[in-house]
């Protein structure tokens, strides 16, 4: 007689469903890619950047044309300040230090808010 328990089967079921579920409580896990990706300045905002990037007047963080200005002609700028964005950091434009974004936003999102920040002006 063939006995074919379904037992391992279930096993791994179980496994994987556990596994799905600490990840998804682990609060060091990076950002899940937002997809598609809306117009960078609405995304700017909803990812909360404004709070201290303002639009008008330099306050708690460079305003974006003096960043661009900052890297004009640079060919690592893109990556320099996708970076900086995740990893956070000060020494750019003062002491103040910009918090990591990682939890966030991916590098890909940063990449893309570091492309349209070069183009601000
Ligand atoms: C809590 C305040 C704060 C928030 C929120 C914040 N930043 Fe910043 N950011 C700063 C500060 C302060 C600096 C200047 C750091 C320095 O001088 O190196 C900075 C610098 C930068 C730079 C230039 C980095 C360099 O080295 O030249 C970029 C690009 C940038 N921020 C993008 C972003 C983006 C995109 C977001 C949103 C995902 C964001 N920031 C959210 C405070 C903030």
């Amino acid at each position: 007689m063939l006995n074919h328990s379904p037992q391992p089967l279930i096993r791994f079921a179980l496994g994987a469903c556990l596994c799905a579920s600490l990840s998804a409580c682990n609060n060091d896990a990076p950002a899940q890619p937002t997809l598609p990706l809306p117009p960078a300045p609405v995304f700017i905002a909803q990812k909360h950047c404004l709070a201290c990037h303002t639009t008008d007047a330099e306050v708690r963080a460079p305003l974006w044309p003096n960043i661009a200005d900052h890297y004009k002609g640079d060919k690592e700028a893109v990556n320099k300040l996708s970076e900086k964005i995740i990893k956070g950091g000060s020494g750019s434009f003062g002491s103040t230090k910009m918090p990591a974004q990682y939890k966030n936003i991916t590098t890909d999102e940063a990449k893309y808010l570091a492309e349209w920040i070069l183009k601000q002006k």
